[in-house]
């Protein structure tokens, strides 16, 4: 038990999914999980074991923003020893080519502040994902033929924003999709020795304005969470 967590030690599997919607946890882990249990209901945050093809996966939600799930990844690594943690969630889309539904593997997030900021100090640190799991997310989305870009994103402090000049530069640098998690999860994995990806669906574009209905949003998103189990055991 930790201070944000309630399961016990041997309740949180190796192989963690992390929704920032505590009920996207519950429905991915209803949907694609056998025996699932509810293992974590601490402030609300769901997290449920149990198995996908016979291995032991824990899908516990984040919340939004990085100061979020930076708690919980930290209590999943320090205190429940998770090796690989895989964010699942939505971005906004922010190039031409990137559409509504497509999925996005994220190499590296960009950041203006994460809550590792303070201790880089003057070092603009470059999170990045395990190269193992985004390799494997990357044929794993190929072999469902759901369209799929690989590159860096944002992860932002803020999804109102009010300065479009720093999303300009970004779109300028190539930055395919804006979030708020993934940087502070590269970072602390990093930091730790565990692995770690973001699987993102894009389901809304800041360019076009078009947003994914929410009818659509069940399939889209579980095809990231297949991709994201593919990757985590393959
Ligand atoms: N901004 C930040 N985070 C997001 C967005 C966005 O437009 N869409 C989905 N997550």
């Amino acid at each position: 038990m930790t201070v944000h967590i309630g399961a016990a030690p041997d309740q949180i599997a190796e192989t963690v999914l992390m929704p920032g919607d505590p009920y996207r946890a519950k429905w991915a882990a209803e949907t694609f999980l056998e025996n699932a249990e509810l293992v974590n209901e601490v402030r609300g945050m769901l997290g449920f074991t149990g198995t996908w093809n016979g291995n032991r996966v824990t899908i516990q939600g984040s919340g939004m923003g990085m100061p979020s799930l930076s708690i919980y990844a930290n209590e999943l690594i320090t205190t429940y020893g998770a090796q690989t943690l895989i964010r699942i969630g939505s971005c906004g889309g922010m190039q031409p080519h990137v559409g509504i539904r497509d999925v996005i593997i994220a190499m590296t997030s960009s950041t203006i502040t994460s809550p590792s900021t303070g201790f880089f100090k003057e070092i603009n640190y470059a999170p990045c994902a395990d190269y193992g799991l985004l390799s494997a997310a990357v044929r794993a989305s190929e072999a469902k033929g759901t369209k799929t870009h690989v590159g860096g994103i944002y992860s932002s402090d803020v999804f109102y924003a009010e300065r479009p000049d720093l999303d300009e530069q970004m779109v300028r640098h190539g930055i395919l999709a804006v979030e708020m998690e993934a940087a502070e999860l590269y970072t602390l994995a990093a930091r730790h020795g565990r692995r770690a990806l973001a699987v993102l669906t894009v389901s809304d574009h800041l360019q076009t304005g078009e947003a994914l209905p929410s009818e659509d949003r069940e399939k889209t998103f579980g095809d990231m969470v297949e991709i994201a189990l593919e990757a985590a055991f393959a």
